[in-house]
């Protein structure tokens, strides 16, 4: 195994709480490197280079691909910025893991799929939803008939006012002071794209690709506070996706401002003899991989999940943001010669596809068939 050297672009929320203290951790010296950390915010790169000992900062992305001494690159920018980010990174002959959604377009993903094959690079889309115990086992128990015959799901989540609130938002230094306005905006913003792309991920590796999609959907808070200013906010943050699996099974997908039908993003599963709601079937808690081990978690189950996925172990156990390590770490092993990884860029550029032709369908009135599969 060589050890790969890893630049990370955008050193915001997820970057600061999650990607560089897991990265930055001596016990992963022999298979990865931290080189390189790229940010234009005026002096958030020197201010993350310093606090994790990354020895190379860069301020301007074009300058980075050029100079940076990187064989991989974790793209934690704005989701809007993300096809234009990888594709100049697949063009470098950077491999690239994605944080969270890919593109924005089925057709952008496509082009990323196609181009990483043509360079001989290695791209990988979080989040790895399928990697995760109880979906593998939710998954097993509707093909063995645990709840009879699938009869309908819904999953979804909502923005609340979570990245307002978001720690490294409140402070006035180059690390504490990051804006979360583009959350809210176009291209990338809403959260569809944000968060219900857990629950689509989740979703679809459960129950396989989806067939068709109608929605209706729009912006429903046109302005947020943030820190005593106002923000317009003109991507869609009210979205409710019908989707057809086939065989007459259809899911309900949300992406709102407020309100959750279960915990976490999970989904739940009706059938003809039982459901499944959340970690529970039938009401009783599911017995899965590990679920003895994500019980013993002080803040319960669903926190504990993240402490039974692949490479958590250690220290790794404290730092936030478990499963995004895990899509970077399985990005490395496949690099280095090790199995593709379950969150595959197929798998993203579907969820996309959902996204995508649910925000269609409801500017158009018209059921949008979709194409992608994975
Ligand atoms: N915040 C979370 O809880 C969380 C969790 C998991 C995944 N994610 C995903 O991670 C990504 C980043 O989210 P975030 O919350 O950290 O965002 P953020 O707004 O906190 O940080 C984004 C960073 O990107 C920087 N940036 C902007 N333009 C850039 C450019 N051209 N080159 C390099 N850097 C640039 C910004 O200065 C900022 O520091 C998103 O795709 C998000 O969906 C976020």
């Amino acid at each position: 195994m060589s050890v790969i050297r890893v630049g990370v672009v955008g050193a915001g929320s997820v970057a600061q709480r999650g990607i560089l203290p897991h990265l930055s951790q001596p016990d992963l010296a022999n298979r990865l490197a931290l080189t390189a950390i790229c940010d234009p915010a005026p002096g958030r790169a020197h201010a993350a280079a310093e606090k994790f000992s990354i020895p190379q900062q860069f301020t301007d992305y074009a300058d980075f691909l050029i100079h940076a001494d990187v064989d991989l690159i974790s793209l934690a920018t704005p989701i809007g910025m993300h096809y234009a980010q990888g594709k100049a990174a697949i063009l470098a002959g950077k491999h690239v893991h994605f944080n969270k959604t890919m593109t924005t377009t089925s057709a952008q993903a496509t082009e990323l799929i196609d181009l990483a094959a043509a360079r001989g690079v290695k791209i990988v889309a979080s989040p790895g939803e399928m990697n995760r115990p109880h979906n593998q086992a939710i998954k097993q128990l509707i093909a063995d008939g645990a709840i009879g015959e699938l009869c309908w799901a819904v999953c979804g989540a909502s923005f609340g006012r979570y990245h307002e609130t978001e720690i490294y938002r409140q402070g006035n230094d180059p690390l504490s002071n990051v804006d979360p306005s583009w959350y809210y905006r176009k291209p990338g913003g809403g959260p569809m794209y944000d968060m219900t792309v857990y629950a689509l991920h989740g979703l679809t590796g459960i129950l396989g690709p989806a067939k068709r999609v109608t929605a209706m959907s729009g912006v429903r808070i046109p302005m947020r506070e943030f820190r005593g200013q106002m923000v317009a906010c003109d991507a869609d943050d009210n979205t409710l996706v019908l989707i057809d699996f086939g065989n007459n099974v259809f899911a309900l997908a949300y992406g709102t401002p407020a309100g959750a039908v279960s915990e976490d993003d999970s989904g739940s599963f009706f059938g003809t003899k039982g459901q499944i709601v959340g970690l529970n079937l039938n009401g009783t808690p599911i017995d899965y991989a590990g679920s003895t081990i994500a019980d013993s978690h002080p803040e319960g189950r669903w926190s504990g999940n993240q402490w039974i996925l692949p490479y958590v172990t250690g220290t790794h156990r404290d730092i936030a943001e478990q499963h995004v390590f895990v899509d970077i770490m399985q990005l490395i092993d496949w690099v280095n010669g090790g199995p593709p990884p379950i969150a595959s860029a197929q798998h993203a550029r579907h969820v996309i596809e959902i996204i995508e032709a649910g925000f269609a369908a409801a500017t158009t009135g018209q059921t949008q068939t979709l194409t992608t599969t994975f």
